[in-house]
């Protein structure tokens, strides 16, 4: 069967409205894009809902015209230093005459895993099962169909700030736009950069936008980590304009266009700026500087990952994604500090279409609709009120009762660690 998705990508310095067409729970043709500058967005948070919403629209428009579509719903990505996440585990017993699991017994043990004290202004936006337990036994893949008396599961729980999720929603609905699904951006991008094998043998990923990094770590193909670091490529402008005096707009115009991570022999060693070039920045001033902020980013993406059990399991790649990956030389920095494998995360291997989308930058918005494809209600028509209610009471019951592919176990580890 085919259906029309879309996506939006409620960036700090972008909006990104993709369209595309579904047949049988893939993506098989990227139909059209709408990409305009963001207003009212900090650090990835909406504060104003005015200008997101009139820039909500004008993207939307733009991926309508471009797509030959109407857009009545989408896939919104949600991301800021409100997203908390945490690992549980939920228990329960398998009462039936038979012991066979069902799904009810699925949705039970699901739901046991999410009673955690959540503070009030949060809510669970996901809650995505690692691993099943059968009488203390790891299960592979689905316990459906087995049969036991004690089945457990280890969560990962994704919560937001509600005012945020509020917020946001307003901005999509005042656009005329329903939500189809509020998903987490890093969750998103993983399902747009990253390969199974990584997944499967441990993967860090970090999408350095503009007013944030999204971190999410994934092991045997479930996601053991999410995080959002307040800091991105709008830092690194900052101290560009700081360090060289000149204004924001021009410091953003010198790091797109000339900056590297190192100093490249082939360029001229003066930038000129301003009224006909008359001032200039020193190149390699200009690539300490960014250097520098990035070594942080990079560093700070490290700092608190869970180390509780860091023996039987080490990333063995770190895959950037989001604008700020653009940057020439990051890979290898990367590597310098971290003395792992660093890869830039291009949303490729797509279908038709898709070349467009080959810039890390759209790591997100492509990964929305892959997620969508893949997990979510397309076309159907909610309100604010009900896609909040919906995440509060019911998205754990759909989302938890993926059949989980079968997984292998004892990814690869190389002794080698961050
Ligand atoms: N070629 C480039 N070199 C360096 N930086 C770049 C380049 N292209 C884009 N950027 C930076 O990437 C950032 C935008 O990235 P992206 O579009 O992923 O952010 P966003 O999704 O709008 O923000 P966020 O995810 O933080 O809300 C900007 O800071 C921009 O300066
Ligand atoms: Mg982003």
């Amino acid at each position: 069967m085919e259906r029309i998705l879309t996506s939006i990508d409620v960036g700090t310095s972008k909006i990104c409205t993709v369209v595309a067409k579904m047949r049988d729970g893939r993506i098989v043709e990227v139909l059209g894009k709408g990409v305009v500058p963001s207003h009212g967005v900090h650090k990835a948070i909406v504060l104003d809902i005015a200008e997101p919403t009139a820039a909500i629209k004008e993207s939307v428009a733009e991926a309508e015209r471009s797509s030959g579509t109407e857009v009545k719903s989408a896939f919104i990505g949600i991301t800021g230093h409100h997203i908390g996440a945490y690992n549980n585990r939920g228990a329960v017993a398998i009462n039936r005459r038979d012991h066979r699991i069902t799904q009810r017994e699925v949705d039970r043990v699901l739901a046991s895993s999410k009673s955690l004290p959540i503070p009030p202004e949060k809510r669970i936006i996901h809650a995505i099962p690692r691993q099943y337990f059968l009488d203390g036994e790891e299960v592979i893949g689905s316990p459906l169909r087995l049969h036991g008396y004690k089945l457990e599961v280890d969560t990962h729980i994704v919560t937001a700030g509600v005012t945020f999720i509020q917020n946001l929603a307003k901005c999509v609905q005042g656009a005329g736009i329903s939500v189809s699904d509020l998903i987490l951006e890093s969750l998103a991008s993983g399902e747009a950069v990253l390969e199974d094998e990584e997944k499967e043998a441990g993967v860090v990923l970090a999408d350095i936008g503009a007013g944030t990094t999204d971190i999410t770590v994934f092991k045997r193909r479930a996601i053991w980590h999410s995080r959002a670091i307040s800091l991105g490529g709008y830092n690194v402008t900052k101290d560009v304009a700081i360090g060289l005096e000149v204004p924001f707009s021009v410091a953003e115009e010198l790091k797109i266009k000339h900056a590297g991570i190192y100093p490249d022999e082939s360029k001229s060693k003066e930038i000129p700026w301003g009224p006909e070039g008359r001032r200039t920045v020193r190149y390699e001033d200009l690539s300490h500087i960014v250097r520098a902020r990035l070594e942080e980013i990079i560093s700070l993406i490290f700092a608190d990952l869970p180390r509780a059990d860091w023996e039987t399991w080490e990333p063995t790649v770190l895959v950037l994604c989001g604008g700020t990956a653009n940057l020439p030389g990051l890979d290898r920095l990367g590597e310098g500090i971290l003395g792992q494998r660093v890869r830039i995360g291009r949303p490729t291997g797509l279908p038709q279409g898709v070349g467009q989308f080959e810039d890390p930058a759209y790591a997100t918005g492509i990964g929305l609709l892959l997620w969508g494809a893949k997990y979510g209600y397309a076309g159907r028509n909610n309100n604010v009120e009900s896609v909040i209610k919906r995440f509060f009471a019911q998205l754990g019951r759909w989302r938890l009762s993926i059949n989980w592919p079968r997984i292998s176990f004892g990814g690869s580890r190389n002794g080698r660690r961050f």
